[in-house]
């Protein structure tokens, strides 16, 4: 049975929280000049993150009338019904249990959902998994030749590639030696021709990652990368030129992902090297499922495993702890707080780690392919605003490209800043202007300026007493109460980056509820796909299909066809 969604704007605590936005004037220079205890009682603990939450426009008040929004949204028994596989969602009749993914192997009682031992499965795949990845990663999986494998290529696209090539960024320091992974997502030929072209047939495994492999992207790109390995297997003569030789190409070249797997048969793959998941696990929360096959190839099961773990951490916090001590409740509360009562439109991510540049990325799809509806789960049109555009890049890098908009801007961006204690490069510049310098501590200086830049700014008494002509004073003031959470953790471990990606599915899952959207569905990305299978004829020359096309599509059309050489 659907429970409809309790309208949250209808609640006492979206009234009591209007009415505390229309008399709040944040000042964040007053508030820790007059409480010394704010950045500490605004900390919060989850797994090995560090979250100071103080820099955020919020009063004690606040969040207790956010946490109160909670209880009147009913977001724990949402909570309890999404850990038990309850189908909640409902556009799709499906239960959501990314969560069972990295339940470990001891957890008890078994889940049970629909039937089935969900733990067993999970712990099934996982097995094959592991030994597959033991496989590659010592050489015993070879090539038609004979040869061991160098270059891991995932085809994939939206959620079968996004998580992967992202976690495989962040983990570079854990990839085994002389074993790379390269990523093919864009039906743009450009994106395979350029990803192949430079490999050695012979040392190429491909993996199709396709949740419902029906993908036109990656079907096509599977094609294109089947195409180019039978094309070089024969001209470097590393097989006949015959039916059986090309069939065994494939089955030492290719393994696929799916949860459609008769499908990846008909592909030619066979079945013995395909690796399974479920259509509980969303595309976009399954990095940790079996389309995290390449990235457990890469840095290895035990390092997978604890990739999982990290997750687990999160999920077991989000599931067990008090709303007020909740770092993913309180961090999606934030959220709702500055799109629904203070007008933000956007959110940045901006992590202090280079080895996170695809996690902005990431993100987007996980919260905007989530989040961005505009009806409810029951088919009610939406109360408020939903959705959130997530955008970033790490730092330094925005500091000298966007941070401006965000310090003095007449928008309002919250942001996250992510940091690490430990580098991976423990690098010195000797020959720093201040003497030798740990960069790692230049690096984190900045992270540490920024989000105290955002939040107390400078005065224009400040900025006179600093010199400046007094023309230019307005120009170089900071307001300041410019909102930042600052998420620390000891290094950027596996275990570490699956609690961080635990943490943004769990803050998108609340946000979700608040709203009372299926964040589990993805019909808006449904019409596009089918005009474009209805487009492609006349794209192709099919003067009836183009003469049905409106005015603006068809010259566009007709400009392509006339310039393409
Ligand atoms: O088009 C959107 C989408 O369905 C995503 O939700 C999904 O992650 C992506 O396409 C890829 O889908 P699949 O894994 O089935 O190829």
């Amino acid at each position: 049975m659907t429970i409809t969604p309790i309208d949250a704007t209808t609640t006492a605590a979206w009234e009591a929280l209007t009415a505390h936005q229309t008399s709040l004037e944040p000042d964040l220079r007053a508030w820790f000049a007059a409480d010394h205890d704010r950045a500490s009682r605004l900390t919060r603990t989850v797994g090995d993150l560090h979250v100071d939450l103080s820099k955020n426009l919020v009063t004690d008040q606040t969040l207790a009338l956010l946490v109160q929004l909670a209880g009147e949204v009913g977001l724990a028994g949402r909570i309890d019904a999404m850990f038990a596989g309850e189908h909640i969602n409902v556009t799709e009749d499906r239960a959501v249990l990314h969560t069972a993914l990295r339940r470990p192997a001891s957890a008890t009682p078994p889940l049970i959902v629909d039937g089935q031992d969900v733990d067993a499965d999970v712990q099934a795949v996982l097995a094959q998994v592991d030994a597959f990845a033991d496989k590659v990663r010592s050489g015993a999986w070879t090539g038609v030749t004979g040869a061991r494998v160098a270059t891991v290529v995932n085809i994939g696209i939206g959620g079968s590639d996004l998580g992967p090539v992202m976690a495989y960024e962040a983990l570079k320091p854990y990839v085994a030696d002389g074993l790379t992974v390269r990523f093919v997502s864009n039906i743009d030929p450009a994106d395979v021709a350029e990803t192949v072209k430079d490999l050695d047939p012979t040392t190429t495994l491909f993996i199709v990652a396709s949740k419902t492999f029906g993908t036109l992207e990656t079907l096509t790109n599977a094609r294109l990368a089947r195409a180019w390995l039978w094309e070089q297997l024969l001209a470097a003569g590393a097989i006949e030129d015959t039916e059986a030789a090309r069939t065994e190409a494939v089955a030492r070249h290719f393994v696929a992902v799916s949860t459609a797997l008769d499908k990846v048969a008909e592909f030619g793959i066979d079945p013995a090297n395909a690796f399974g998941f479920w259509d509980w696990v969303g595309g976009r929360y399954s990095v940790d499922s079996a389309i995290g096959t390449s990235l457990a190839i890469a840095v290895g099961p035990h390092n997978f495993r604890a990739f999982l773990n990290g997750f687990h951490t999160v999920d077991e916090h989000f599931r067990t702890v008090p709303f007020e001590q909740n770092v993913p409740v309180l961090m999606g509360l934030l959220n709702v707080w500055y799109v629904n009562f203070l007008g933000a439109h956007t959110h940045a991510v901006l992590p202090y780690a280079q080895y996170l540049h695809r996690f902005a990325a990431y993100l987007q799809q996980l919260t905007m392919e989530s989040n961005g509806k505009s009806v409810r789960w029951d088919g009610t049109p939406v109360t408020t605003q939903t959705g959130e555009i997530f955008w970033g890049e790490p730092g330094t890098n925005g500091q000298h490209a966007f941070y401006q908009l965000i310090h003095q801007g007449t928008r309002l961006i919250p942001a996250d800043f992510i940091a690490v204690a430990t580098p991976a490069h423990p690098l010195r510049d000797a020959g720093s202007p201040g003497g030798e310098a740990d960069v790692h501590e230049l690096f984190l200086a900045n992270f540490f300026a920024q989000t105290k830049a955002l939040a107390f700014g400078m005065t224009a008494d400040e900025v006179r007493a600093a010199g400046v002509a007094e023309e230019i004073v307005p120009a170089r003031v900071f307001s300041g109460n410019r909102p930042t959470t600052s998420i620390m953790a000891p290094a950027l471990t596996p275990g570490v980056l699956g609690q961080l990606i635990a943490l943004y599915e769990h803050i998108t899952f609340v946000q979700g509820i608040v709203w009372g959207v299926d964040s589990f569905d993805q019909w808006g990305v449904q019409l596009g796909k089918l005009l474009a299978v209805e487009i492609a004829p006349a794209v192709a020359g099919d003067a009836d299909v183009l003469a049905t096309q409106d005015a603006s599509t068809r010259g566009l059309i007709e400009y392509y066809r006339a310039n393409r050489t």
